[in-house]
């Protein structure tokens, strides 16, 4: 049986703009690499080199970045879902297109912090016809929910605006046994009240026509991206595993666990965790607190930053001014001269204060 893995990453991100006019979400890097670069890398260390990407919010853009990134013998294919229509149907879109046999199913926008090797051999070993991975949440009113009964899946729920009793959270991972019955489910599907073709409406198929539906519950981190402090969240779980390295120039002072980049120069403080990323420049007055993404080309003067990430090609010359809980876009300028701001920008705005 072939297999195919499904990545999706379609949506529009609206909960991040305005960052997501220009950058769809799984192309947000995080230390220097989007999240749609490290699941399709770890898709490939799991042995799956045909890959589906479905694309419609900005598509292009995914095209541009993973042609620089893929492996000989890895395949990437591109699925345009132009109406959003919702998980099942862009998942009904790349069997069209010819992902057949085994399906290993994705969100772009979703992270494990144990990784999918576990996952992907419990599926098989369990020869298991859907599969899907659950956790905790403290809001799970967001997200699917899993009713399990006697250590079964009984039901599955989109969005409830309780949690049913003995309920988890799905996470965005889904894997098919066979593409033909997921393409029979499909068929049965009609649009939710949301308008679209839902993942849980999918699998519930699977369990109320008998077929064997298993699931795992994720023993570490997961991470949906769904809002800035989501991303902030994802900073900080992935920064609380960063191993030290330091190939740029530093000049100032570096405490902790920090990775400064080549060409990256350190003229003012920087305290781990912290990234700093290829050709930014951390000026002598700056102090760069605690869990920062610095990505490349970006300069920084003065003032102090905290808990945020920067992405490339930003300028900021913070006077004595401290900024917490911030995402800053590319190419974006910040001109401050004090106080503390939290701030969420898109790509190329300008921040300027006059006093
Ligand atoms: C989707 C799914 C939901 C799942 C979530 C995981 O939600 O519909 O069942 O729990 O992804 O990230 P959406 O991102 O469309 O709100």
């Amino acid at each position: 049986m072939p297999s195919h893995s499904i990545v999706l990453v379609a949506g529009e991100g609206t909960r991040l703009r305005p960052l997501t006019y220009t950058i769809p979400k799984p192309l947000i890097p995080i230390m220097g690499k989007p999240l749609v670069t490290r699941i399709i890398d770890e898709l490939i260390n799991n042995g799956i080199n045909d890959i589906y990407i479905v694309v419609g919010h900005l598509g292009f853009l995914f095209k541009q970045t993973l042609s620089d990134s893929t492996n000989p013998g890895i395949v990437i294919r591109y699925v345009e879902q132009r109406e959003r229509l919702g998980i099942a149907h862009a998942i009904h879109r790349a069997i069209e297109d010819g992902a057949i046999g085994e399906l290993i199913v994705h969100l772009g926008d979703n992270y494990f912090g144990e990784g999918l090797d576990r996952f992907i051999r419990e599926f098989r070993e369990g020869d298991y016809d859907a599969y899907v991975v659950l956790t905790k949440h403290r809001d799970p009113t967001r997200f699917g929910n899993a009713v399990i009964k006697d250590s079964r899946i009984v039901r599955l729920i989109e969005k409830p605006r309780e949690p049913p009793p003995n309920s988890f959270v799905m996470t965005g991972i889904y894997m098919f046994r066979d593409s033909h019955d997921v393409e029979k489910a499909f068929n049965t599907l009609k649009p939710s009240a949301r308008g679209e073709y839902e993942i849980t409406d999918l699998i519930q198929w699977f369990i109320d026509n008998g077929r064997r539906v298993g699931y795992s519950i994720t023993n570490s981190w997961w991470k949906d991206m769904g809002t800035p402090q989501d991303i902030l969240d994802l900073l900080y779980l992935m920064l609380d595993e960063v191993k030290p390295r330091i190939e740029g120039e530093v000049r100032g002072e570096v405490n902790g666990r920090v990775i400064v980049e080549h060409g990256a120069i350190i003229e003012g403080r920087v305290h781990g965790p912290a990234y700093i990323g290829k050709g930014s420049m951390v000026g002598k007055d700056t102090v760069i607190e605690h869990y920062v993404d610095i990505e490349s080309n970006v300069s920084i003067n003065g003032g102090s930053l905290s808990r945020s990430l920067v992405l490339s090609d930003a300028s900021l010359e913070l006077g004595r001014a401290r900024l917490v809980d911030s995402i800053i876009g590319p190419k974006s300028r910040v001109r401050l001269s004090g106080g503390n701001y939290s701030l969420i920008l898109g790509e190329g705005n300008s921040i300027i204060s006059t006093t």
